[in-house]
């Protein structure tokens, strides 16, 4: 049965023109790509849009304290943004800013819908004002006593020490963060959107399965507790758009932010010529989801909804909440190095690293996920390197080299294929319905069956034999096929290795579809190391690099940094609080001691943990070749199982290139990689002899895996 072709326009949440993309963005933006990509492998029509989040006090006050114009910062950020979402493989169809012209009409749409509709009042609110810096101060930009419990240096909205929330003017000795001035109250006439206008509305909205049950949960305790009106203006100076016959009042950040989704899809559906109306206009029959943390669902839930209903456009087929992001188990810490920038990332590790950890960690619900360093290594170098990357390793070389790449004709195990093609159907659903931990703990396990195959077959073994050389060719052409098969599950994660593994084997129609069409019969192009193993080392670094480039310039005006759903400027009423060898062998290699192969009596003992630190693995000799001007070492191309690996190795007088040519061997492969004088070295092979011709490589029984771990 075909599913008929859907039309979905997908969103992630606006991020703020005032700051980099950091890792806790991210889950957010790879979850929902993840979504969009799987979509658009099922054949669907799936719109993804965003836009930065470019208006309010904060921005303002910092394109102040850079001395530049606001314009100046949104459009620096925006360009930092596209950037950072670009290199992890953020795929938006269009990318956008809420100071557009686009927002600037929609919002102003929206509002004098709703205005016409008598849903906006204007009544007059005293308000904290900062006499100095001439402006009203948002909640997060004053601090003081807490009035119930007296912890100091509190924010003006609540206190964290007690959870007292208060209004700003109740604060004792408060100061503005601004000018530092004492804040006085001052009246403004203020512009509200009547939310309880719309209750039966949204009672009836947001029970009709569009929300996660949590969600839905806290929805009623905000219906229990009644909706207030939103004040949704406020006063010059301000960066944003001015209220239409309103002069000196300007529409409050939030309000035009969502806004921001239509506008975005508005100037895609111009450059695209598609019909704006279509996607948004009341009887729609488009979907439309929200990706968004669980902190701003109170305006994603109410207010957005509401607002859309009222000024006659379609709401949302649902939004969907995630949790935030914790690492090693703490919220971020600027201190500990692990409030990691998208930029310090992309500097250290491979994005699809991340990508591949938050997919086999997120699920549906709204739990907070945690990014636990060790694991992330060990996961992706043991799923990604060892599972699957491997399996087109171990297939690849044998087509190459003998069958000048060619597939064979046939695939020996057909049900096993069709079995793999089966199981698409239950990943889809897991991907669906955003179960990506469930997907990928599927797909790990069709990677462990192919692998197997792979174990029971044996073509290294029948490769000895000239006469199955078919069944050679059979064995690694089913391999790749279930590879290829694997890719395309994992292709809306890893669409970069995906497409460089569609090259690889002269498939690149990566369509979840295309998954049924066994790979046989053509050729396949040389392989090329896919991924390469991620070296905690390189953890190390990332963290070192996010403890100094998050120095404490990144505060924001007087050094308050306002955070969470405040950075804007006050938090909802109501809203969800923000959260966050062995001792006979010798290693011959890179360390000077390599190029003297000596067997000395074993001097020193090393304790347990510091045995278990070092990762031994089967590594396959791709290449071994004499070094010029070198008269003890061989340089050797280990292959690690999808990474290749150089290696310097005092073990010339024992072995000539050609003897150790497709030979399998042990090294030591966390090795600091090390600087020659002929070449960077990166491991140690593993040998024991007393030298000169009695050097003796470790060589493990012809089962053994590149890349395997050696316990
Ligand atoms: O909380 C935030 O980071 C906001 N910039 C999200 C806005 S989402 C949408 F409403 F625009
Ligand atoms: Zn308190």
């Amino acid at each position: 049965m075909t599913e008929s072709r859907r039309k979905i326009l997908i969103t992630s949440a606006l991020p703020y023109a005032n700051g980099p993309i950091h890792l806790g963005h991210l889950v957010e933006y790879i979850q929902t790509d993840i979504w969009a990509r799987f979509q658009r492998a099922r054949g669907h029509e799936a719109i993804y849009v965003c836009a930065d989040d470019a208006h309010g006090t904060p921005i303002m006050l910092k394109a102040r304290a850079e001395g530049i114009e606001p314009e100046a910062l949104i459009a620096r950020v925006r360009t930092e943004h596209e950037a950072d979402f670009a290199e992890f493989l953020v795929g938006f169809d269009h990318y956008h800013s809420t100071h557009s012209e686009e927002n600037r009409y929609c919002a102003t749409f929206i509002y004098k819908a709703l205005k016409a509709g008598g849903h906006i009042a204007v009544r007059t609110i005293q308000q904290a004002y900062d006499p100095e810096a001439g402006l009203f101060l948002p909640d997060r930009f004053i601090k003081g006593t807490c009035p119930k419990c007296g912890a100091t240096d509190q924010y003006g909205d609540s206190c964290e020490a007690c959870g007292a929330t208060y209004s700003p003017m109740d604060l004792q000795d408060a100061v503005s963060a601004i000018s530092g001035a004492r804040p006085v109250p001052r009246d403004s006439e203020h512009y509200f959107f009547q939310l309880a206008d719309f209750e039966t509305f949204l009672r009836d909205w947001t029970g009709s399965g569009r929300l996660q049950s949590a969600i839905r949960n806290k929805l009623n305790e905000w219906f229990e507790a009644g909706l207030a009106d939103w004040d949704i203006s406020r006063d010059a100076p301000y960066f944003g758009f001015e209220i239409p016959d309103a002069p000196g009042k300007f529409f409050y950040v939030w309000l035009d932010a969502p806004v921001g989704y239509m506008a975005s899809f508005k100037a895609y559906a111009e450059q695209e010529g598609l019909d704006f109306d279509a996607w948004w206009g009341a009887g729609s029959e488009t979907e439309m989801y929200h990706f968004i943390g669980k902190d701003i669902a109170y305006f994603h839930t109410l207010f957005w909804p509401a607002m859309l209903h009222g000024a006659g456009f379609r709401t949302p087929t649902a939004v969907f909440c995630h949790g935030f992001l914790t690492v090693n188990g703490q919220k971020m810490s600027k201190s500990r190095g692990t409030f990691i920038r998208a930029r310090d990332f992309l500097d250290h590790l491979n994005p699809e690293a991340l990508r591949y950890y938050f997919a086999a960690k997120l699920g549906a619900g709204v739990d907070d996920i945690d990014l636990s360093l060790d694991d992330f290594v060990q996961r992706v170098n043991s799923d990604l390197v060892g599972k699957v990357v491997n399996i087109a390793s171990r297939c690849a070389g044998f087509l190459t080299k003998r069958f000048d790449g060619a597939l064979s004709p046939r695939l020996p195990r057909p049900e096993l294929h069709q079995q793999f093609v089966v199981a698409g159907d239950t990943i889809a659903r897991y991907y669906e319905g955003r179960e990506y931990s469930q997907a990928m703990r599927q797909i790990m396990a069709l990677a462990d069956q192919a692998n197997q195959y792979i174990d029971e077959a044996r073509p290294w073994v029948l490769a000895k034999d000239p006469e199955r050389a078919d069944e050679v060719q059979a064995t690694c052409t089913q391999g790749l096929d279930l590879f290829r098969i694997l890719i395309i599950y994992l292709a809306p994660v890893l669409p970069r290795l995906a497409a460089q593994a569609g090259r690889f084997l002269n498939r690149e129609d990566l369509a979840w579809a295309a998954r049924e069409e066994p790979l046989i019969g053509g050729t396949i192009r040389p392989y090329e190391a896919l991924m390469t193993r991620i070296e905690p080392a390189a953890v190390t670094a990332l963290l070192e690099a996010s403890r100094e480039s998050l120095a404490p310039t990144d505060a924001g005006p007087a050094g308050m940094a306002p955070t969470g759903a405040g950075a804007a400027d006050a938090a909802p009423p109501g809203a969800a609080p923000g959260s966050g060898t062995s001792a006979d062998a010798a290693t011959a290699g890179t360390s000077a001691g390599a190029q003297e192969p000596v067997m000395d009596p074993i001097a020193e003992t090393i304790d347990y943990e510091t045995f278990a630190r070092l990762d031994l693995r089967v590594a396959r000799i791709a290449a071994a070749e004499y070094v010029e001007g070198a008269d003890k070492l061989l340089r050797l191309t280990l292959d690690l199982g999808g990474e290749q690996r150089q290696v310097f190795a005092g073990i010339r007088s024992a072995y000539a290139p050609e003897d150790l040519a497709g030979r399998l061997t042990v090294m030591v492969a966390n090795l600091a990689p090390r600087k020659m004088r002929f070449g960077v070295s990166e491991g140690m092979v593993l040998a024991a002899g007393p030298g000169g011709k009695d050097i003796f490589l470790l060589a493990p029984d012809d089962g053994a895996l590149p890349g395997m771990r050696v316990k």
